[in-house]
């Protein structure tokens, strides 16, 4: 187990991470493909990104929201900065014409039905690069059951990325009877990127988030989680951001609203321009009255 920690000012939250001559955290020292393929998920203007997930077929099949992703997703394409997806739907479903940067899920293996921990390396990194791919993105299980397997399927990835300038977005997976707190996160978050990552995938803790940004020294990424009625999204997203996230990566939070497009647009304003909750809750409610 970990050391006991004291949570708070040893962190130093509010004192940034420097990158000099580079807008995001932790890659400034990157090779140019490595950083161009980066600044296309993060805008350079803003240092975040929503990217919108859609890959829950992997393990879950049609989920709900899911169901048609031409029909469901494709309409939202405008509206992300990047979708993360898996690599039969990018080739069979999302238009080649679509400039949006993709970042492919990686990694498989087991369905719902099973152990979840035990996944493998999904795709070959040359498939990544072939499809154009503006980053890949790899579960990792700390204290799962498969936790070194996951560990090892990361650093291999990572590996491969860094031959052909491709960033790996490290998924913190939480089992279903793990503690889900800032203690778990900073030691799970920091793992991954000591392993390499380029940036993390994580959920938002209520109690110190600022820890687990301060403690991770490349961008983290908030993961949405369970469907929550807009206003708690919308908070979420932004207290993740104010608390250092580099943005979102959220999936159900969008596309089982009522109005997706009002969505993810409202979450835009939250991530990009800082706007506070109840006033993206209002545009939230103008966007999806105007239909
Ligand atoms: C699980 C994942 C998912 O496949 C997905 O991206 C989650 O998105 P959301 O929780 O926002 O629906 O990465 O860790």
């Amino acid at each position: 187990m970990p050391e006991t920690d004291t949570e708070g000012a040893r962190y130093q939250a509010e004192v940034p991470q420097p990158a000099p001559g580079f807008f995001l955290k932790g890659a400034h020292q990157l090779d140019w493909g490595m950083k161009n393929r980066l600044a296309r998920v993060f805008s350079p203007q803003s240092g975040r990104t929503v990217m919108l997930a859609v890959d829950h077929g992997y393990f879950q099949g049609p989920t709900t929201g899911l169901e048609r992703i031409d029909l469901n997703i494709v309409p939202l394409l405008p509206y992300c900065d990047a979708l993360f997806c898996t690599r039969g739907i990018l080739r069979s479903v999302i238009p080649a014409e679509s400039p949006r940067p993709m970042v492919l899920r990686a990694s498989g293996g087991p369905s719902i039905l099973k152990e979840l921990s035990d996944e493998q390396i999904a795709m070959d990194m040359e498939d990544a690069v072939r499809l154009n791919a503006a980053g890949v993105g790899i579960q990792v299980f700390i204290g799962g059951e498969f936790e070194t397997r996951s560990i090892h399927n990361m650093t291999r990835l990572v590996d491969a990325g860094l031959r052909y300038g491709v960033p790996v977005m490290g998924v913190t997976a939480v089992g279903t009877n793990m503690v889900r707190d800032a203690r778990y996160f900073r030691l799970a978050c920091r793992i991954i990127a000591e392993m390499g990552a380029q940036y993390v995938k994580t959920y938002y803790v209520e109690e110190g988030f600022e820890t687990v940004t301060a403690s991770c020294p490349v961008p983290i990424v908030m993961a949405g989680g369970r469907k929550l009625p807009e206003i708690a999204a919308l908070t979420m997203a932004w207290n993740a951001v104010q608390q250092g996230a580099a943005g979102v990566d959220m999936g159900r939070n969008i596309f089982q609203s009522d109005a997706p497009k009002a969505m993810i647009r409202a979450v835009h304003a939250v991530v990009h321009k800082n706007m506070k909750p109840a006033e993206a809750l209002d545009l939230f409610h103008s966007l999806r009255a105007e239909g």
